[in-house]
């Protein structure tokens, strides 16, 4: 149910896709075809993977993303309302909407490719007729599937909502985008990136977690989460570093797992959960999104999450 009270809100600016999705036996390499191929198409995209995510999770969720005039786009934006999201803000483009084709292997393990199509015209000022929201809104989540001017144009308007970045493709942040937000989620490969572009360490210096982390504090940014896969999380915030272990499930599929994570921890900051105990949940519902194929049928609901941490 759409809450209209902005003090427990989340907005949510990015990507909606069509997910077209082969799971084979193995993960096709380069100038190899893999004939075994089970074919199945849902919807995506990590902006409204995330969105959903912070659905389910408890909040209530208004959504700004350009599809397609399409089937495509006029379903997503049906399927979103269904589950509760205000979708007022989505809009339409002569683009089509945005498509992505993953692989997923027997291991749960995928590659993606994404064509942005719509996408890439969630421009600035799609941003600005949204400037209402995201400025009432208690957490705001982004992520780089649409353009990095729209991003940086959101974290430049005056809201005191926690800002959240998954930096998910990577795209070139400088130091001043990283010093705008209050948390910032990266998987291991897009914290290295980071920090070798906006720190610069010293050649040949090679940064562990917790230093990679502290580097990033000192532009800004509050607290930064590293998700480790089934390893669990790294989290450093002010004064505090800690390794959190993740939970064991038998993974079927992980597309989506990390925007699961995203859109949980968003929900539950803005329903005034503790930052650990945030983190903690969103990893109970990224390891349930594990468990069943494609990005959106997989995100738990709130109860299955809390079900999952009492047993
Ligand atoms: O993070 C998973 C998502 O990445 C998929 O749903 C796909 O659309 C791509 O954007």
């Amino acid at each position: 149910m759409i809450d209209t009270g902005a003090q427990k809100s989340v907005v949510v600016v990015g990507s909606t896709n069509v997910d077209l999705i082969m799971q084979v036996s193995q993960l096709p390499a380069p100038g190899e075809t893999v004939g075994d191929a089970a074919f199945t198409q849902a919807l995506g995209g990590k902006g409204a993977n995330q969105a959903l995510a912070a659905t389910r999770a408890g909040a209530s969720v208004s959504f700004v993303s350009v599809v397609g005039d399409d089937d495509y786009g006029r379903n997503a934006r049906e399927a979103f309302a269904v589950e509760g999201i205000d979708v007022a803000h989505m809009t339409n483009s002569c683009e089509p909407t945005g498509t992505a084709l993953i692989f997923v292997d027997r291991h749960g393990e995928n590659c993606i490719g994404v064509a942005p199509g719509a996408n890439a015209k969630c421009d600035v000022t799609k941003v600005e007729q949204a400037h209402e929201l995201v400025q009432t809104a208690r957490v705001i989540l982004l992520q780089l599937e649409i353009p990095l001017d729209s991003v940086r144009a959101v974290l430049n308007l005056e809201s005191r909502a926690h800002t959240i970045l998954n930096a998910a493709p990577m795209l070139e942040l400088t130091p001043d985008d990283i010093g705008k937000l209050d948390t910032l989620v990266v998987n291991q490969t897009e914290l290295t990136q980071i920090v070798g572009h906006c720190v610069r360490p010293r050649k040949g210096k090679v940064l562990n977690n917790a230093e990679a982390c502290r580097s990033l504090h000192t532009l800004g940014v509050t607290n930064v989460v590293v998700t480790l896969g089934k390893e669990g999380v790294f989290l450093s915030s002010a004064g505090v570093q800690k390794a959190l272990p993740g939970f064991q499930v038998d993974a079927v599929d992980t597309t989506g797992a990390g925007d699961t994570f995203c859109g949980a921890l968003a929900a539950r900051l803005a329903l005034e959960a503790s930052f650990e105990d945030a983190v903690t949940f969103a990893q109970a519902a990224a390891a349930l999104a594990c468990t069943q194929l494609g990005a959106q049928s997989a995100i738990p609901v709130e109860s299955a999450v809390q079900a999952f941490l009492l047993a």
